[in-house]
């Protein structure tokens, strides 16, 4: 009986688990730039997920998680970057092609995506538990594909939640995407500790077209802190009774695209790490008016520069007492 001489010896498995500093959920897509100013050579790695992941990573944050899916068409090329950068990857979907948009603005502000790939659906099925150990999470869909009951199964298990809300709001006619105003994507702001919509988001999310008045109703519907970005006009911050009106850096303009993905990214950083709100949004603008310098999210994040920049922007927030 060979075996029974090691009987007295136990096989312990070690399976690290791995806690996670910050979870990013949402497709990350292949984009076609076209700005003014500058067009992207062949499709660029970009999406909210994946701005934000690269952002918190970038400023220090230890373990950083995507969660999406991901087509083969790029999926070797995706997992290349993610392994260079030292983001995990948590694929959450099959699909037959990546998530894309070709990105053409008409003016400032003012872009049409037409739509190159939709990537598949993110099932929180597919993924193992261990993505739940995750001490904060940026749910931020670029075309629907998180289902809206995601950021309340993470608040439930005592996530603190951010979310971009785009990504409900969209729908595509024909190849092209249009805006709607979709009412669960309130329901999923409420399950939030923190919601960041741009003006045409706001707008929808509330019926206001005057970014305080929609930033402080989208606070008293959904209960979280509102963080209403208006690019180079800079964002509204709306909590409890007080609105933080935060200036963006002037700067010259290459891409904005993801500058708002990047605003997130960087506050959910400086929040996480114990910042007031303040000095959050600070260099939250800061660093997204290096993004705009730069394409997609390939920028210079001089920290230097962000310190300078955050400090300028600093001294020139106002704070507001609502009544
Ligand atoms: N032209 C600019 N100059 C300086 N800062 C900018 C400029 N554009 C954007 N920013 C900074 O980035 C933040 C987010 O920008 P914006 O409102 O365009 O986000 P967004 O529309 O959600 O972008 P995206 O969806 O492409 O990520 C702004 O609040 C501001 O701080
Ligand atoms: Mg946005």
């Amino acid at each position: 009986m060979p075996l029974e001489g090691l009987s007295k010896f136990y096989v312990v498995k070690i399976t690290r688990m791995v806690v996670y500093d910050l979870v990013a959920i949402g497709n990350p897509v292949y984009d076609i730039i076209e700005t003014p100013f500058v067009k992207s050579i062949g499709r660029v790695l970009s999406g909210c997920s994946f701005n934000v992941a690269f952002t918190a990573k970038r400023l220090g944050m230890k373990e950083v998680a995507l969660v999406g899916s991901i087509g083969g068409d790029f999926e070797e090329r995706f997992l290349k970057t993610l392994r260079r950068i030292g983001l995990h990857f948590i694929k959450a979907g099959d699909a037959d092609e990546t998530a894309g948009f070709r990105l053409r603005y008409l003016s400032y502000g003012d872009r049409e995506l037409e739509v190159l790939g939709f990537g598949g659906e993110v099932s929180m099925k597919r993924v193992p538990q261990e993505v739940f150990n995750t001490s904060a999470v940026v749910v931020g869909p670029v075309l629907g594909e998180v289902g809206i009951e995601v950021p309340s199964t993470f608040r439930k298990r005592g996530s603190v939640v951010f979310l971009d809300p785009q990504g409900y709001l969209r729908r595509v006619r024909g190849r092209v995407v249009e805006y709607h105003s979709n009412p669960e994507a309130l329901e999923a702001c409420r399950e939030s500790y923190l919601v960041k919509p741009n003006e045409l988001e706001a707008r929808l999310l509330s019926g206001f077209d005057e970014p305080l008045k929609a930033a402080v109703s989208i606070h008293q519907k959904a209960g979280a802190v509102t963080a209403l970005t208006l690019a180079e006009r800079g964002s509204v911050i709306v909590s409890g009774k007080r609105a933080i009106l935060v200036p963006a850096y002037p700067t010259h303009v290459v891409d904005p695209t993801g500058a708002g993905d990047v605003y997130l990214g960087a506050l959910a950083y400086y929040i996480r790490n114990g910042l007031s709100l303040e000095d959050a949004a600070s260099y939250a603008s800061a660093i997204a008016s290096l993004k705009v310098e730069g394409i997609a999210a390939y920028f210079n994040l001089d920290l230097e520069k962000v310190v300078r920049r955050a400090r300028w922007i600093r001294s020139r927030v106002k704070v507001k007492r609502l009544k």
